[in-house]
């Protein structure tokens, strides 16, 4: 695992490179602004390795139909550059975004997750909820869920 890094929070600006290679590469960079990306609830992490944002994502305050939280979040937008994937970035990154939420009491943390991902956010401590279903042009995903704050 690398250890120089660093975290902070950065505005939606700083996501769309990222987002636009490496989770829609169909699209132009200045379109992969997500709804809600400039809300005063949501936030948005990068990590930073040798001062290159390598990580990112983001936080929403967002509830799912059907889960029952007071407090729920939805993680978007993370991607690791493919140059620096397998490294623990991405492990890092969530993990740190994940001591952020329950700090302020989020108590649930979901995702619509690619089935590429599905390792990742397994070995995060996610769980699958519901079927898989289709996400134009990306291809099937399934909400995966960790609740923060034990029930
Ligand atoms: C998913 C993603 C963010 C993971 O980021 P990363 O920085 O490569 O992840 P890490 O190096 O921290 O991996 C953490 C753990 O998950 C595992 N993992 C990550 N991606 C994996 C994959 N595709 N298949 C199997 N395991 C995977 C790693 O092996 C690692 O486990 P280990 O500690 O036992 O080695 C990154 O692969 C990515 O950007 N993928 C493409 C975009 C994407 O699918 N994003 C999610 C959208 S829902």
């Amino acid at each position: 695992m690398k250890l120089h890094h660093h975290i902070s929070k950065i505005p939606t600006e700083y996501t769309l490179p990222l987002r636009q290679k490496v989770l829609k590469p169909f699209l132009h960079a200045d379109d992969c602004v997500n709804p809600g990306d400039d809300a005063p609830t949501t936030f948005h992490l990068g990590l930073f390795h040798e001062r290159k944002l390598v990580t990112i994502c983001t936080f929403l305050s967002e509830p799912h139909k059907d889960f029952n939280s007071g407090n729920p979040y939805r993680l978007r937008g993370m991607a690791t550059d493919p140059n620096y994937s397998g490294q623990g970035f991405g492990q890092i990154l969530l993990q740190h975004g994940m001591v952020l939420l329950k700090n302020q009491y989020c108590d649930l943390l979901w995702c619509n997750a690619r089935i590429k991902a599905f390792p990742f956010y397994e070995k995060m401590g996610f769980y699958y909820h519901g079927p898989l279903f289709e996400m134009d042009r990306i291809g099937p995903h399934k909400v995966m869920y960790k609740y923060l704050i034990p029930r």
